[in-house]
């Protein structure tokens, strides 16, 4: 098998924006508390915030945070964990069936994001609250002084306002899971609503409305198309969420997950474009996929507490990663590079403990998960504009996508530097596949580095034990001649190729 890439430094999508490597700390099971807050952690700090989570966070290259949900954010009030803390009580958190201590609000929050030097994507509650909380949380955040609220965070400890730029209007409100889920219609008039009042205290936000939980939500699609047909005007990006997982050993086609994120790049980019053209708009609404990973929705460990049992920080959504898992993540990310000129903002989900690139014990050891290579790399090294390729690769058949091609990539040119990377991905379950890239647009590259992340047995996992027997290895056969580079690539593989 073999699979040739064109590329040419005409040939650009748009930059590579530091904002498509965001992650997501949710208050869900252990990934604020003994997850990012862990007082008891030889690494805390005066705030209880573990050290070394926060070195893992940067090395990572994690840009923005989306912050406090999720489906937890549709049943909280933002009051109860601000002022002293020995003065918060607990609530009781429905969507996870759990109790939140309230140890950690929006201050303790902002604190850890400059520590860990991460952008803010702060969530309003649309689900049980509307306009004013949203308006409350928004002066207690960005008004200098001289308000009620503003005057309450500076009494908190926090006399410069936290200037916070992005904000996402409730989380999933399509989902008949989530707590005071709306109609389109419903929810697109509140969104409008809450963004028209919160530009009124800033004009300057960017402001995100729900689209859809899932390509595979009946509402898909003319969700998008409501909901835009009221908001529109007073937002800049439609969210995105998207989860993949093996089922029934169906590796074939849980390798090609990617034609389904990008089918719903696409199909939200062309709803978003005729709202447009309906209301007679000339900004664009751009995409920010701020949910997406793989997660093992079915397993037991994603289903909440029930009955009298209300935890606080349970164990949940702890899934373990394999190399395929890892594999698919890095496609993921080449899918959201490639769809740079629609999809400007993006948050993997989630950061520590819970569907998560690292992993803590209470207390304890710190890890890394196989996700966490392809995306450090990937954020690492993106650089510049992306480029468009022209791909020809060999297909085979998959149960749920058809004909997919067996090799998936995409290119980044860093002008500056002239460098270019290459992402790459082996779909096959048996094959290898030689990658050849034609560089005649960037004549006289050599190699500067070429990993590739694979193994014989596909389904080994990283535990707290041994986290570095699978880590992404020099791919030797890397060669550059005529203006060519070749690499070989071993089928269930993720590979990155740097050329300077
Ligand atoms: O990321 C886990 C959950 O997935 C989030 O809380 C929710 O928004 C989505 O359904």
């Amino acid at each position: 098998h073999s699979a040739t890439v064109s590329l040419d430094p005409a040939f650009v999508v748009g930059p590579v924006r530091r904002r498509t490597f965001g992650s997501f700390v949710e208050h869900l099971g252990r990934c604020v508390y003994t997850g990012i807050h862990d007082p008891g952690h030889p690494t805390a700090d005066a705030d209880g915030f573990r050290g070394d989570v926060i070195e893992l966070t940067r090395e990572l290259g994690v840009s923005t945070v989306r912050y406090p949900g999720g489906n937890f954010v549709s049943g909280y009030r933002w009051e109860d964990a601000v002022g002293p803390v020995e003065q918060r009580t607990p609530r009781l958190d429905l969507a996870w069936h759990s109790t939140e201590p309230n140890l950690v609000g929006v201050d303790e929050f902002m604190r850890w994001a400059a520590k860990a030097g991460v952008e803010p994507m702060m969530a309003v509650n649309l689900g049980t609250r509307g306009v004013q909380e949203a308006l409350d949380l928004l002066e207690y955040c960005n008004v200098p002084g001289g308000s009620y609220w503003a005057d309450q965070r500076r009494a908190n400890g926090a006399e410069e306002p936290y200037r916070i730029t992005m904000w996402c209007l409730g989380n999933e409100m399509d989902g008949p899971w989530q707590i005071g889920s709306k109609t389109p219609q419903e929810y697109g008039r509140l969104a409008a609503e809450t963004a028209r009042a919160m530009r009124m205290i800033d004009p300057g936000l960017e402001l995100v409305v729900c689209g859809s939980s899932g390509s595979q939500m009946p509402t898909f699609g003319e969700w998008e198309r409501v909901v835009l047909t009221e908001a529109y005007e007073h937002v800049d990006y439609i969210s995105a969420h998207a989860y993949y997982w093996e089922e029934d050993g169906d590796l074939a086609s849980f390798l090609a997950s990617v034609v389904d994120m990008d089918h719903f790049v696409e199909s939200v980019a062309a709803t978003a474009d005729a709202v447009r053209a309906a209301r007679k708009q000339t900004k664009r609404v751009h995409i920010s996929f701020d949910e997406w990973n793989v997660w093992y929705q079915k397993r037991a460990e994603s289903r909440p507490p029930s009955g009298d049992d209300w935890p606080v920080a349970p164990v949940l959504l702890e899934d373990r990663y394999n190399v395929a898992d890892a594999v698919v993540v890095g496609n993921m990310l080449i899918s959201l590079l490639r769809n740079t000129d629609r999809v400007h903002s993006a948050s993997m989900a989630q950061l520590v403990n819970v569907i998560a690139p690292i992993m803590t014990e209470p207390g304890g050891r710190i890890w890394k998960q196989t996700i966490f290579h392809p995306f450090a790399l990937t954020a690492r090294h993106a650089a510049g504009e992306v480029l468009r390729l022209a791909i020809d690769s060999p297909v085979h058949e998959t149960a749920k996508f058809g004909d997919v091609a067996v090799l998936d990539a995409v290119a980044t040119h860093d002008a500056e530097s002239g460098d270019v990377v290459v992402f790459a991905v082996n779909r096959s379950l048996t094959e290898p596949v030689v990658l050849d890239v034609d560089l005649r647009g960037f004549p006289g590259m050599r190699v500067a580095e070429a990993v590739t992340l694979s193994n014989p047995d596909h389904t080994w996992q990283a535990t707290a034990d041994d986290d570095t027997s699978v880590l992404p290895q020099p791919n030797t056969s890397a060669k550059v001649a005529d203006d060519r580079v070749r690499a070989e690539l071993p089928p269930v593989s993720w590979s990155m190729l740097r050329l300077e």
